[in-house]
């Protein structure tokens, strides 16, 4: 976002979890792509480092494999080979102290051959949360960061497992780095549709006067995945939907919905302005959480494993695999607009989308006509798997009675455009790189995510899951889940297809 490729200097970028599933699925073939399309910096330089032993022909191998079978564009092998020559790979384990003296002696060896003194080094930190405190500190202590101007840390998630944990990380890495130097990163924020948020709301004046308590109904945000956990049992069940999913990816989609226009699209306005909608969110006391809301976990069905069978998960978890959230942010713009937040896995499929929509018209003097009834006016945002915008109002059908039909006017990316649409970890990478962190998480985002949290948790940690919460495979969830809009006379969209 707001990028000039000219102002990327050399970098070298070391990834921590280099072995690991993220960098072979995501990171790689994102470099890969911003490699093709002549986005990386000439003197550039990527470091793996993980505890898997490979030669350098073996990592290499191990990346194409994810490259083949993940990046958009496929492998082109001349290509392939010239992006190799900047890969190497360095094994050890983050404790030892040992790793980083190596690792700052092939940094300096890169900055040698290419007579560079001031070459930015980029971290990235894809590992188990109990390892970033330790790296942090030994890049911190060490030699590697010397250069504290030209060094940050890309954090994945997640970022803490509750509001005290992501305190104490957050005061652990301001030990040694400054908040400018942290890069938390949350992959929905580099996806195209969730940053067409900003143009679609604030480059026109069609919408924006509309988008608020005056006009809005209320507004749903869907994250559905039809696949189950995986072979992920093992984090899984220590996180849940609740961590995994709603405080980081579904409140930042809020956050973008929600947020009052920035004055500039610099990072701290931005980042401003959406820790502003964080803190305007109602908080819930703990025992009012079971009317705003609902958990649920897949259960069995015909040739697919319940939650409970799944590997890594023990058969009586209380771990929830949706929730839906009926949410209230208190100030002006959404005083009284209800926002409702779901998301779950082994959904009927995988959809992420947001829909708008508006109050009814003031008499439906149309109704009586004949005619269908007037639904109120949406607009809807599918940020996948088919990126597009589209506002469903009514028209008369033509002929010589009053007809009304809806109609949908419908702007597709893939038709409107022929570039295609970079991954999100393409937009994040290249904006690490470029040292813009509008699209990542402050400390204070972060912490404010977990403190809304923590009444959720708190409640459900006291109580084992109902089994009226477990839901079918391929549904939307529990009744609960529907019954939370039902209460307000409202009820969930479903996916426009
Ligand atoms: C990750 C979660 O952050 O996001 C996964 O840990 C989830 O559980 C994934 O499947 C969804 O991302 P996307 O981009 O496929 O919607």
């Amino acid at each position: 976002m707001n990028l000039n490729k000219k102002i990327i200097g050399p970098t070298l970028m070391v990834i921590f979890g280099g072995s690991g599933d993220l960098a072979k699925r995501k990171l790689i073939p994102a470099l890969y792509n911003l490699y093709l399309e002549g986005w990386l910096p000439e003197k550039f330089a990527l470091i793996g480092s993980g505890r898997t032993e490979f030669t350098q022909e073996q990592y290499c191998e191990f990346l194409k494999e994810g490259v083949e079978k993940y990046s958009r564009s496929g492998i082109e092998s001349e290509k392939w080979e010239a992006f190799k020559t900047k890969v190497s790979y360095l094994a050890g384990g983050a404790f030892d102290e040992e790793l980083y003296t190596r690792m700052d002696a092939i940094l300096c060896g890169f900055e040698d051959e290419w007579q560079e003194k001031n070459v930015q080094r980029i971290f990235y930190l894809s590992v188990a949360p109990f390892l970033m405190e330790p790296i942090a500190s030994h890049l911190g202590k060490s030699r590697v960061c010397a250069n504290i101007e030209q060094s940050r840390l890309v954090i994945e998630k997640p970022f803490g497992k509750d509001l005290d944990s992501a305190k104490e990380l957050n005061r652990k890495l301001l030990d040694f780095f400054s908040e400018d130097q942290l890069y938390r990163i949350d992959h929905y924020l580099g996806k195209e549709p969730v940053q067409n948020l900003l143009a679609f709301r604030f480059a026109n004046s069609l919408f924006e006067p509309l988008w608020n308590r005056n006009y809005i109904d209320h507004v749903e945000i869907t994250v559905g995945e039809d696949i189950g956990i995986g072979d992920r049992g093992g984090y899984y069940n220590g996180s849940g939907a609740l961590r995994d999913m709603v405080q980081n990816h579904l409140l930042q989609v809020l956050c973008m919905v929600a947020m009052e226009a920035p004055i500039n699209f610099e990072a701290r306005e931005i980042r401003d302005k959406k820790s502003e909608v964080l803190r305007a969110v109602r908080p819930l006391a703990v025992e009012e959480v079971e009317n705003f809301v609902v958990r649920g976990q897949y259960g069995y069905a015909p040739g697919i494993n319940s939650y409970r069978e799944e590997e890594g998960v023990p058969d009586d978890s209380s771990t929830e695999t949706f929730v839906a959230w009926a949410l209230h942010i208190d100030n002006w713009r959404w005083h009284g607009v209800p926002f409702y937040m779901r998301t779950g896995k082994r959904m009927p499929r995988k959809t992420s989308y947001i829909s708008i929509q508006f109050k009814s018209v003031p008499i439906a003097e149309f109704q009586g006509t004949g005619t269908v009834p007037v639904h109120p006016n949406r607009i809807f945002i599918q940020i996948q798997p088919d990126p597009e915008i589209r506002l469903l109002f009514y028209a008369k059908k033509p002929g010589l009675k009053m007809e009304l039909k809806p109609v949908d006017m419908r702007f597709e990316y893939d038709e409107t455009y022929d570039s295609p649409t970079p991954e999100a970890y393409e937009t994040l990478l290249l904006d690490a790189m470029a040292g813009n962190a509008a699209l990542y998480m402050r400390a204070d985002q972060v912490e404010l995510a977990w403190q809304l949290m923590m009444p959720i948790l708190t409640h459900w940690q006291n109580k084992p899951l109902d089994e009226q919460l477990l839901y079918t495979p391929g549904s939307w969830g529990p009744r609960a889940a529907q019954e939370l809009l039902y209460k307000s006379g409202r009820s969930w969209h479903s996916p426009i297809s």
